[in-house]
C-alpha cells in the first residue's frame, strides 16, 4: 500500500480530469500520434489506478496501436488499473519503486506520462529521469506530458483569517520526504522545466487548478481534513486555531469555493523534423 487509497483516486478524479489544461493534452497526444514510430509506448510513472489513460480517452482519439506500461509501487492500485483497462488496450504493469530510475521500463518509448507525482518527488529524481530523457532523444524521440502538479497556491471563499498560516504549514509539509528524498513541492515543475534549458528542447506549461465549488464538497471534505491533519503535526498554530479553521471550512462546505493550483507540462524534443 502506498498511501493512496483507491478511494481518493477516484475522488479526486472528476476535479483532476476537470482541471487538466486540454490545449497541453491535445499538444501531447497530436505529436505522439504524428510520430513516425513502429511501436507507440506511453509509460505512466506512478499510474495509480490509471487516471492518465482515462484522461487521454476523454478528451483525445489516441491511436489504437498504443502500448500502455504502468508503474507503481502499489500492487493493489495496478490489479486495479489492469482490472479496469486491459480490455481495451495492450497494456502492462510493472511494479516498480520509482526512485530506482534505472529500473524504469523506458525501452522503445515515445512518451512518459505522470499525473499527480512530480511534487512529491526530490531533485535528484528529476535529474535523473530528465537525463534519462535526454539520452533516450539521442536515439529516438521521446516526450514528457506531467500533469496536476501542485504548485504551492490555495484560495478559499469564504476568507477566514488562519487561511495564510494554514496554507504556510501546508506548503511546508509538501517539502517531507515522500520516499525520494527532500520533496521539491510547489517547486518541482520550475526545476524540471530548467532540466530543459537547451536549444534541444521545448518546454510548455499551463496552470490547470481545481475550482471546486459546492457539487465538489466531498473532495473539499477530503482536502480540508487532510490539510488540517498536517497542520496539527506541524509547529506555529495551536490546535485550537486549527479546530476553528477546521470547522469554519466544514460549516461552509456546501456554499464556499476552493481555488487550489496545479501546473501541466509538456516537454517535447525540437527537431521534429529528423523523426517523422
Ligand atoms: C497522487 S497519486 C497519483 C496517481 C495517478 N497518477 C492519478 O493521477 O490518479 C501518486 C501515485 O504515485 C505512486 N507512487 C508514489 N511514490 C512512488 C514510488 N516511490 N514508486 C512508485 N510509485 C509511487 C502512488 O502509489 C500513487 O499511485
Amino acid at each position: 500500500m502506498s498511501g493512496f487509497s483507491i478511494e481518493w483516486l477516484n475522488l479526486r478524479e472528476v476535479s483532476d480530469h476537470r482541471a487538466r489544461d486540454k490545449d497541453l493534452l491535445k499538444t501531447a497526444v497530436d505529436w505522439l500520434n504524428n510520430l513516425k514510430a513502429k511501436d507507440k509506448v506511453i509509460v505512466d510513472l506512478g499510474s495509480g489506478t490509471g487516471s492518465t489513460i482515462r484522461g487521454l480517452q476523454r478528451y483525445t482519439t489516441l491511436t489504437p496501436s498504443i502500448q500502455w506500461r504502468l508503474v507503481d509501487n502499489d500492487p493493489g492500485l495496478l490489479a486495479e488499473a489492469i482490472h479496469r483497462h486491459s480490455e481495451e488496450y495492450s497494456i502492462e504493469s510493472f511494479l516498480v519503486d520509482l526512485s530506482e530510475t534505472q529500473k524504469l521500463p523506458l525501452k522503445s518509448v515515445s512518451l512518459i506520462t505522470a499525473s499527480a507525482l512530480l511534487d512529491l518527488v526530490s531533485e535528484n529524481f528529476i535529474r535523473d529521469l530528465c537525463q534519462l530523457i535526454k539520452e533516450k532523444n539521442e536515439s529516438q524521440p521521446v516526450g514528457f506530458y506531467s500533469t496536476l502538479n501542485y504548485d504551492g497556491c490555495i484560495k478559499w471563499t469564504p476568507f477566514h483569517p488562519l487561511d495564510a498560516s494554514i496554507l504556510m504549514n501546508f506548503n511546508a509539509d509538501q517539502r517531507r520526504n515522500k520516499g525520494f528524498g527532500p520533496a521539491l513541492g510547489p517547486d518541482a515543475t520550475d526545476f524540471l522545466t530548467r532540466q530543459f534549458h537547451c536549444a534541444k528542447f521545448q518546454c510548455l506549461s499551463a496552470k490547470s487548478p481545481w475550482l471546486l465549488g459546492p457539487a465538489d464538497y466531498l473532495l473539499t471534505e477530503s482536502l480540508i481534513n487532510g490539510i488540517s491533519g498536517v497542520a496539527i503535526k506541524t509547529d506555529g498554530l495551536t490546535n485550537s486555531d486549527i479546530l476553528d479553521w477546521k470547522t469554519f471550512r466544514m460549516k461552509n462546505i456546501r456554499t464556499g469555493t476552493c481555488f487550489l493550483g496545479h501546473t501541466d507540462i509538456l516537454v517535447l524534443p525540437n527537431s521534429l523534423a529528423r523523426y517523422r
